[in-house]
């Protein structure tokens, strides 16, 4: 039998990119209702249209007085950094040296990868966040873990096992071969399943070998439905040192699509110091970038350049880049971007921002078709948002005259405080009771 179900409040979502076509890109009731059946939403309208066609016995969630949206999209994170978000002191380099490789290390151990990954899709969903895009470690069993962790949590999810063969300490080193041969266990075990995509995962290309690039291209490019993720131009120490490692290339981006790295479904996190030829290259293969803008700050990385990438017609997500990034908060995150593009004379309005954190990264991780806005069929994921979940919000929004300001106000003052509920398929999230009675790995 089918299930029906409907949730009711005020509802937005968007359509196209509103940097494009403006305003009439999103689709705002202030009392709306969203039928689902079976995990996908049926029909969306004005609450009072609704109720005369629905059954009158129909499981309806009531969040009248709270704002639904799209499950937020994180097209960038890493679960394994979840232990060493606000680590003191260090720019890239020194802090994947200090915090990172030795937290990383610790996944080796199945049952710290299980705890942690549980950990991490608990306060993902506890964000609002329903789909994330993140590495893994070195380790397959690591990719196992997070990949389990999400099954059992319906969730939209693609990760993959980190290859790294040189310039790491040997505790995190695989080779070109087991890593390649790793990967394609991980893809035929994982890849399609559920809602579970796989990104072959080469970490930058400072700690790959060129014949594990290679190999990393070639395995991107058999799959035609597999994803590849990776960082390029984040930090000046970080590029001085690919161009040393690399003296042939033009530019770092010009080392990934020398190995065929570039393409639909491969997405670059930070994208800050890429030249005009760079971008003309990622807008011509559809490779995507994701604005991580709490790393991009506490790293001291640099300034992404949004209007830039728009310009060139790039597809844009953000990345909350735990634990570089700051905050597994989307609202927090976008609080952040505003502020990168204050600083490189750029804006970054409120239903922009909500854009990119919603039916934006879909775009970018080209899945647009399954999820990011409430369109008939797509997959039933939404936060649920409470303007008035703190005193202090709940003052601003009294003097906020239109839905731009309050959207505004609750990206600048919201956090996990502001969500009220997250579904998932429909449901309210988390452990699936069907899915989790025996949560062992595989
Ligand atoms: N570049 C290579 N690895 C990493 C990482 O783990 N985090 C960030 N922010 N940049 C990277
Ligand atoms: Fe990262």
């Amino acid at each position: 039998p089918q299930t029906l179900r409907a949730v009711r409040g005020e509802i937005l979502h968007f359509l196209s990119d509103p940097a494009a076509y403006g305003a009439a890109a999103s689709e705002h009731f202030a009392d709306g209702i969203l039928a689902i059946r079976d995990g996908h939403v049926a029909e969306l309208g004005p609450a009072e249209d609704m109720l005369a066609k629905l059954p009158s016995d129909i499981v309806l969630d009531d969040y009248r007085g709270k704002l639904i949206l799209p499950g937020f999209v994180d097209t960038h994170i890493h679960y394994a950094q979840t232990d060493i978000i606000a680590s003191y002191g260090e720019q890239l380099l020194a802090w994947l040296e200090r915090y990172t490789f030795p937290a990383e290390a610790r996944f080796a151990d199945p049952d710290h990868a299980a705890a942690v990954a549980s950990f991490f899709c608990d306060e993902l969903l506890r964000n609002g966040t329903t789909t994330a895009m993140a590495f893994a470690t070195v380790h397959g069993t690591s990719v196992d873990a997070l990949f389990e962790a999400a099954r059992q949590r319906r969730m939209r999810l693609i990760t993959g096992k980190v290859l790294m063969d040189r310039n790491c300490p040997d505790f995190l080193r695989d080779t070109a071969e087991s890593g390649d041969a790793e990967s394609r266990a991980l893809v035929e075990r994982w890849h399609g399943r559920d809602r579970l995509l796989y990104a072959v995962t080469p970490r930058f290309a400072a700690t790959s070998s060129p014949e594990q690039m290679t190999r990393a291209g070639r395995l991107f490019a058999e799959h035609p439905g597999l994803y590849l993720q990776s960082h390029v131009a984040e930090n000046r120490c970080e590029i001085e040192w690919i161009a040393r490692l690399y003296p042939d290339a033009r530019s770092y981006l010009n080392v990934y699509d020398g190995f065929g790295q570039l393409g639909p479904r491969s997405v670059y996190a930070h994208c800050i110091w890429l030249d005009d030829a760079d971008r003309a290259r990622m807008a011509a293969t559809g490779a995507a970038m994701s604005f991580c803008p709490t790393s991009n700050l506490f790293l001291g990385s640099g300034l992404f350049d949004l209007a830039s990438a728009r310009a060139q017609g790039i597809r844009v997500g953000i990345g909350t880049d735990v634990g570089a990034g700051t905050s597994f908060s989307m609202l927090q995150t976008l609080n952040e971007a505003y502020k990168v593009l204050q600083l490189n004379n750029q804006r970054l309005s409120a239903t922009d921002a909500f854009y990119l954190a919603t039916l934006g990264g879909a775009r970018s991780l080209y899945l647009d078709a399954q999820i990011g806005s409430f369109l008939s069929g797509h997959e039933a994921d939404f936060v649920v948002l409470d303007p008035q979940a703190t005193p202090l919000l709940a003052r601003r929004m009294a003097n906020c005259a239109s839905l731009d300001e309050r959207l505004f106000v609750l990206m600048m003052l919201g956090d996990d405080r502001a969500v009220a509920a997250t579904h998932v398929m429909g449901e309210p999230a988390g452990l699936h009771p069907a899915l989790s009675k025996n949560s062992k790995t595989v």
